[in-house]
């Protein structure tokens, strides 16, 4: 199983002081070092935390893969077809919202959903559909034309009992079996941790997971003693 890391947080922190560090790209290029397989940014209409430059930098340094997540709108469109990051996936965005919040409306969106996919696939990016882990929405995002579906993996991530844990694994289970045996590519996301992870290695469907907050809040406390202890270096020098 590959894994997939998500830089947006650090492009948050960045924005805290915006005078340039940490930097999204360095820590998308001290991924790719560590064995990651990709890189995923969310673009979002405010500009919360990746910009549009740092996507420009992202596609001009990174040497695995890019995935850009984005909201179905014509101008993320444009931006994609002219970033062509290797993988675009469709999340749904709402501006309050902390992070994003459940699966892509694939239903509500669907009459338009083809139309916006289709220049995307023939200019060679692949397309893939944040979704719930539901048969319809994997037939839908079939027949609008992705080449991938990403599992949302949130609710399953916030069980508090064995039992509803099992549950909603065993939905993710059967959603990966069945996106995989219609023709689809299938990766799986959103509030994994080490904690957490350890079920999907046994589910041999789920190619990648793509993993942002829980890496970038362990990076935080493994690191910190490593920082304060440069500082003392020189301080006490
Ligand atoms: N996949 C998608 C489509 C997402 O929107 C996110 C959140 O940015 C993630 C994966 C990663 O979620 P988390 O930050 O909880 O690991």
């Amino acid at each position: 199983m590959r894994l997939a890391v998500n830089v947006d947080h650090i492009a948050t922190l960045r924005n805290a002081r915006n005078e340039g560090t940490p930097d999204p790209l360095e820590a998308a290029l001290l991924a790719e070092q560590s064995g990651a397989s990709g890189i995923v940014c969310h673009l979002r209409e405010d500009r919360r935390h990746i910009r549009d430059n740092d996507l420009e930098r992202l596609r001009e340094s990174i040497t695995t893969k890019l995935d850009l997540e984005m909201a179905m709108t014509p101008e993320m469109q444009l931006i994609a077809l002219e970033t062509r990051p290797e993988l675009v996936t469709l999340v749904p965005e709402k501006r309050e919202e902390l992070t994003t919040e459940g699966g892509f409306a694939i239903k509500a969106h669907y009459a338009r959903l083809a139309e916006f996919i289709k220049p995307l696939r023939q200019d060679g990016i692949g397309v893939s559909m944040f979704i719930e882990p539901e048969q319809e929405a994997i037939e839908l995002s079939l027949a609008a034309g992705a080449n991938m579906v990403e599992l949302h993996t949130g609710l399953y991530s916030l069980c508090t009992s064995d039992e509803a844990r099992a549950k909603e694994l065993d939905r993710i289970r059967s959603a990966a079996r069945f996106a995989k045996s219609a023709g689809l590519d299938v990766v799986a996301g959103h509030g994994l941790t080490v904690l957490n992870i350890a079920p999907f290695r046994e589910i041999s469907e789920i190619e990648e997971v793509s993993i942002g907050h829980a890496i970038m809040a362990r990076a935080i406390l493994i690191g910190l003693p490593a920082a304060i202890r440069e500082i003392l270096d020189l301080i006490k020098r």
